[in-house]
């Protein structure tokens, strides 16, 4: 793991940003791994910078999303399909078709998720995955749990989650219970992670991803296992490292 600290949230979304456009200037049909969550917002304002100044072009990239909320409809405003259009989608030229998010309302899930990953897998793979990571260690929506699903899924959201989820929503009980994601071997096949960790809410979680044992009961201690992998923090989340 390479541990890179910089000074703030936006230098970190500004260096994250220019891996990104470095990646897409290296292979312009990269295939993309995206993160929804408040993280990865200043990265998404950078790109459509770097989009508007001509230092990017996403003609031929493909995306494909960690995850969606089960039950959410695209145009909900807290579904990942929304937030993905508002945070970078309608502001930079990528091909609606290449832009791949799970479908959470499919009336039959179990076939979108194995669709899902035959999608990726038609693709050539995930060049570069972005994550994000919960407090709990989650990654993508693959919470702590004895074991682990390799594939996409449907998962059952943790307690915690869903708490952490609820400041999005109106009141609690319209946080969504189940989400589609990516499974730990989906996100373990990407040539390249990049993760990022802004603030002190992230500390703990990052001592235990870059150095905790390997556990279920901490998924982002997983990614000790790639091979490549950059974790991009601010000084608040490298505070306990
Ligand atoms: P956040 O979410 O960026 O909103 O903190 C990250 C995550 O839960 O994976």
């Amino acid at each position: 793991m390479i541990v890179k600290i910089l000074e703030n949230y936006m230098e970190l979304s500004k260096i994250a940003a220019s891996m990104v456009a470095g990646e897409i200037k290296r292979d312009d049909k990269l295939v993309l791994g995206l993160a929804t969550g408040s993280t990865p917002e200043g990265m998404y304002a950078e790109l459509i910078r770097k989009f508007k100044a001509g230092e990017v072009d996403f003609t031929d990239v493909t995306t494909f999303n960690l995850d969606e909320y089960a039950s959410l409809a695209p145009d909900h405003p807290q579904s990942y399909h929304f937030f993905m259009n508002k945070h970078l989608f309608d502001h930079i030229n990528i091909k609606p078709e290449n832009i791949n998010i799970p479908d959470g309302c499919s009336s039959d899930l179990d076939h979108e998720c194995y669709e899902y990953d035959l999608r990726i897998e038609e693709a050539g793979g995930i060049g570069l995955q972005i994550l994000g990571i919960g407090t709990n260690g989650h990654i993508g929506f693959n919470e702590p749990a004895e074991m682990l699903c390799v594939h996409t899924h449907l998962v059952d959201l943790s307690a915690e989650t869903i708490k952490v989820n609820s400041r999005f929503f109106e009141s609690f009980d319209q946080v969504p219970r189940k989400a589609v994601t990516m499974g730990m071997g989906t996100i373990m096949h990407a040539e390249k992670i990049v993760l990022l960790a802004s603030g002190k809410s992230k500390a703990a979680a990052i001592r235990q991803t870059v150095s905790g044992g390997l556990t279920t009961a901490f998924p982002a201690s997983l990614l000790q296992l790639h091979k490549n992998v950059t974790v991009l923090l601010d000084r608040e989340a490298a505070s306990l490292i």
